[in-house]
């Protein structure tokens, strides 16, 4: 993929798609976009005069020019008061749709002057080159004979003036798109290929390519960890568990902003097992690995004088005569017994051995990722990431991560009455607090492996990816995560 900030006027950009964004017109053509109208033969002021192209949120128009810029698609912002950064991500994720449904190999972006809210040219910069790749972002395993060429090039079309600060969003925006694509295409990839073994080997790649240290353990060493949790989901499964941690260096020996992704490549539910119904989708169980994996990427390409740490427990969930088994007594890494009551609930099981792991990254804080809760879907849908936290400043800082993202969280409370749930006869802990507070009661059963340091849980089981349609996004995997844990790193790397 390439990206690219020029300067040139719209009316010779010279690529075969110019998306311009603006936002509510009052029925006559936005200045900046004069020249362009009469690139199009005054078609533009047409399509506005007429009031068929208002600018209203996710609108589009697609013109016909007889020479480049050939194809000039119109994409609505919305009203003005609502030009944000999100806006503008969202349009330019609407024309890379387009663009890869047209089949167009290069896409120019650019959002028109009368139209940029508060949004600074950096800024600007960055969330375009995210939504553009966002939305042209396409998967097949499939050979396709009439396959479309995908978008290979998004050049944004700046000013002279502007063209240093938005290189620089660029800059930020092309190494998040690189990394939001390694996530979504290992989301996407089945669970027979994608197996812990597989995400082992990206991270080791990872850490060829960009010099992280890189450190997998197998079955036998998970064991000898004492990580009895991870042993316990595993055990049913004939591939073996890995542990992957990966470590960032940016700044010597400070402690660690240290990222955890729960990393189930296919979740059956094991002997408690889930219905047949959609089960196919449980190949996604390992979004919150992904999201680790895509961050390392972004690491690597904008190497931020942070020390970063990323951890990674691995397993299938399956049932086999080997299988953990309801009502089995585990004992944990920390030290603590759990009584399984589900073998569904095994992510907190992979995550409470990783959760009391990092203790030896002496840690600045933890942030774990999870596709961990039904519960969340019909708490939040898929509109916004649940998020726990054992520390209010933290857990303000993954919320304005989030916000900057355009992944947005949503804090659950934490009072006593929750952690009642996991109460057990026989044991420490047991691993499913029941139906009420469901999403709740598993971060109550993470925070038992808390030791030490901030900590924020994200439960990403409703925003991993999508099964409908949607202007900006296909059906499928989108990298929840890699955007957010990066905003989280640049923030802390500014100070
Ligand atoms: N991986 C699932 C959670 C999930 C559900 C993710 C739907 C994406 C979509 C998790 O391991 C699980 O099965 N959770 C159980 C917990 C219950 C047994 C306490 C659930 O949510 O039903
Ligand atoms: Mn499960
Ligand atoms: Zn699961």
């Amino acid at each position: 993929m390439n990206t690219s900030v020029k300067v040139v006027p719209l009316d010779r950009v010279p690529a075969p798609l110019l998306a311009v964004a603006v936002g509510a017109l009052n029925g006559k053509v936005p200045t900046s976009l004069l020249s362009l109208d009469d690139h199009l033969g005054g078609a533009l002021g047409r399509a506005i005069s007429s009031g068929d192209f208002t600018g209203e949120r996710d609108a589009t128009l697609l013109f016909y020019a007889a020479k480049n810029p050939r194809r000039v698609l119109m994409v609505g912002l919305g009203r003005l008061a609502e030009m944000t950064r999100g806006a503008a991500r969202r349009a330019a994720a609407v024309a890379g749709r387009k663009a890869a449904a047209i089949g167009v190999d290069q896409l120019a972006v650019h959002v028109a002057h009368e139209y940029r809210g508060g949004v600074a040219p950096a800024a600007l910069g960055q969330v375009l080159i995210e939504g553009a790749t966002h939305g042209a972002w396409q998967f097949r395993l499939k050979a396709i004979a009439d396959a479309k060429p995908a978008v290979k090039t998004v050049d944004l079309i700046a000013t002279r003036e502007e063209r240093p600060d938005m290189e620089r969003g660029r800059h930020v925006g092309h190494a998040i798109a690189i990394g939001t694509r390694l996530a979504r295409n290992l989301q996407a990839l089945p669970g027979n290929i994608c197996t812990p073994e597989y995400l082992a080997l990206i991270a080791r790649q990872l850490g060829r390519a960009y010099g992280f240290r890189v450190n997998v353990l197998n079955r036998e060493e998970i064991q000898a960890e004492g990580m009895g949790g991870l042993i316990a989901v595993s055990q049913g499964s004939e591939k073996e568990p890995r542990f992957i941690t990966l470590e960032h260096r940016g700044a010597g020996r400070t402690q660690p902003i240290t990222f955890v992704g729960k990393g189930v490549t296919f979740d059956s539910g094991g002997i408690s097992i889930k219905p047949a119904q959609n089960m196919e989708e449980m190949k996604y169980d390992m979004s919150g690995a992904a999201a680790v994996l895509g961050t390392f990427e972004v690491l690597g390409q904008l190497k931020p004088p942070v020390n970063v740490a990323g951890v990674i427990p691995s397993t299938e969930n399956l049932p086999s005569g080997t299988a953990l088994k309801p009502g089995d007594v585990v004992r944990s890494h920390l030290g603590k017994t759990i009584e399984i009551v589900n073998t569904d609930a095994e992510g907190r099981l992979i995550l409470a051995d990783a959760l009391s792991y990092v203790r030896r990254f002496k840690p600045a804080c933890v942030i774990d990722a999870a596709t961990l809760t039904g519960a969340i879907t019909v708490a939040l849908g898929g509109a916004a990431v649940g998020l726990m936290g054992n520390d209010d400043n933290l857990v303000a800082e993954v919320l304005r991560a989030g916000d900057l993202a355009g992944e947005r969280c949503w804090q659950l409370p934490m009072w006593d009455e929750y952690r009642e749930l996991n109460k057990s006869e026989i044991a420490d802990v047991k691993n499913s607090g029941g139906r009420q507070a469901g999403s709740i009661s598993a971060g109550w059963f993470l925070r038992e492996f808390v030791d030490g340091y901030p900590w924020v849980h994200l439960d990403i089981a409703g925003t991993a990816y999508t099964d409908a349609e949607q202007a900006w996004q296909g059906k499928g995997p989108v990298g929840i995560g890699v955007r957010l844990f990066t905003e989280f790193i640049l923030g802390r790397a500014r100070g």
